[in-house]
């Protein structure tokens, strides 16, 4: 399975249910790396999204506890166990897409994470782990630095270590 998502200096996510800034840029790298798999959001994640929709060309599917939630175009799972057994052996083309609480619970997972650093700090009340300080990843690939709006990013790629 696989991460994607972008954060500031701080490695601060989002606030007040959306993302921290609207870099097209991002947009485009998300959508190409995404298309034609399969994606894991969390319920508000699912609802940040323009017209609380599924995103179109890829399979998606939304955790939740609510048992009478039924949003178009998603798949729908209630716990860890049940997402698991939905995806089967095969999680290779699986992409966790946030938001915080998920992605916490799934980068057990995961081995690789498509971080997109953002080189700026935001008010934020959601937050990812400093990969940077765990030692069970590693940089394998780094972008060329890129600046829209007069906001600089680069995307990086990090990967489990093999022990
Ligand atoms: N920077 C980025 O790349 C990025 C990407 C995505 C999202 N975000 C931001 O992250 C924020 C949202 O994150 P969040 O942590 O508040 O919410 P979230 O992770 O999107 O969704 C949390 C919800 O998912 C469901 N859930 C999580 N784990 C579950 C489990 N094991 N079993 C069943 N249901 C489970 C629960 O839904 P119920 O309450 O329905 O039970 C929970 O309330 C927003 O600000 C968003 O813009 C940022």
């Amino acid at each position: 399975m696989q991460l994607i998502l972008a954060a500031d200096k701080n490695w601060a996510i989002g606030k007040d249910g959306d993302l921290l800034v609207s870099l097209p840029g991002d947009m485009k790298f998300f959508r190409k790396t995404t298309s034609g798999k399969t994606v894991v959001m969390g319920r508000a994640t699912l609802e940040s999204l323009p017209g609380k929709k599924a995103l179109p060309k890829r399979r998606n599917i939304v955790m939740t506890t609510r048992t009478n939630y039924f949003p178009e175009g998603c798949e729908i799972v209630h716990s860890i166990d049940e997402l698991m057994e939905l995806l089967g052996e095969n999680t290779d083309d699986v992409l966790v897409m946030g938001g915080a609480k998920v992605y916490e619970e799934l980068l057990p997972y995961c081995d690789t994470c498509w971080i997109t650093k953002i080189d700026a700090e935001f008010p934020a009340d959601r937050h990812f782990r400093n990969l940077d300080a765990d030692e069970d990843f590693e940089v394998t690939w780094e972008s060329e630095p890129m600046e829209e709006n007069g906001i600089g990013y680069r995307f990086l790629k990090y990967e489990r270590k093999n022990d």
